[in-house]
């Protein structure tokens, strides 16, 4: 089975990462759009173009199935490409149901791009689950180009995140929701300010444990073994530098969630 994964950068690996772990045997395509990132300061019809042109070059890639690892286009494409397309195509969204659930009546606060705290999508999810009003929303689009440009512990990183989140007053937060796949690289960073009793989630463990299910539905046949690679809006990567890249940030994801 050759399963996708798609975002407009490296906050995708963040879901290959964990898919990997459940799916050991698969080939994967990861599919980064970084010619077109950021894609959560751009505009929703601008967005759902790319989405459309990425699932059009991974099914030319013979993939069975899609997994969208960007919540900002899930949030806006998500439903038009499954209209459009047979094949599964899976998304991600901001883990605001279990941090409800599973909280101690506290503040959640859940950070992503601009333009999926502005989609109806997010504010619908937090109006059916946030009875106590506990649900506070925060963009937070540097984080993005920061790790886009593969910066991730810098004193302009650690600047930024005080910044822009000392005056919410992290103390009083019992969960961070990592809204967007990009912020799983920071996670060590946001922690240290939320205080290690803050819990930091995101939603890339129900998007693999959907993957899973709808494998098993589809009755997919696994590949039998592991292989990745690695495609920057439609070119494959050969680059060598690049690919250690890659490498690095799983490697870097495997201890994070240690
Ligand atoms: N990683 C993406 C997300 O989960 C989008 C980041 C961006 O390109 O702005 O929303």
């Amino acid at each position: 089975m050759r399963i996708a994964i798609f975002d407009s950068g490296i906050g995708g690996l963040t879901v290959l990462h964990r898919a990997v772990k459940s799916l050991p045997e698969e080939e994967y395509i990861f599919y980064a759009d970084t010619e077109h990132a950021p894609y959560g300061i751009k505009d929703k019809a601008e967005i759902i173009g790319y989405s459309e042109a990425a699932v059009d070059f991974l099914i030319g890639k013979g993939c069975d199935i899609v997994v969208i690892a960007c919540n900002t286009a899930t949030s806006v494409a998500a439903d038009i490409l499954r209209k459009k397309y047979e094949l599964p195509i899976l998304g991600i969204e901001p883990a605001v149901k279990p941090a409800v659930e599973h909280g101690r009546g506290s503040r959640i606060l859940v950070i992503a791009t601009p333009l999926t705290i502005r989609e109806e999508k997010l504010h619908r999810l937090v109006d059916q689950v946030d009875e106590h009003h506990l649900v506070d929303l925060k963009e937070m689009p540097k984080l993005v180009e920061f790790a886009q440009a593969g910066e991730f512990e810098s004193d302009a990183v650690r600047r930024y995140l005080h910044e822009e989140l000392d005056g919410l007053h992290p103390e009083g937060y019992e969960c961070v929701v990592l809204g967007c796949t990009h912020f799983n690289h920071f996670k060590e960073m946001i922690r240290e300010i939320f205080g290690r009793d803050c819990a930091v989630i995101d939603g890339s463990g129900g998007t693999v444990r959907n993957l899973v299910a709808t494998v098993q539905k589809k009755g997919f046949l696994s590949a039998g073994s592991l292989s990745i690679e690695y495609y920057e809006s439609g070119k494959l990567v050969t680059d060598q530098k690049k690919l250690d890249f890659y490498r690095m940030l799983l490697e870097r994801l495997d201890k994070i969630d240690a």
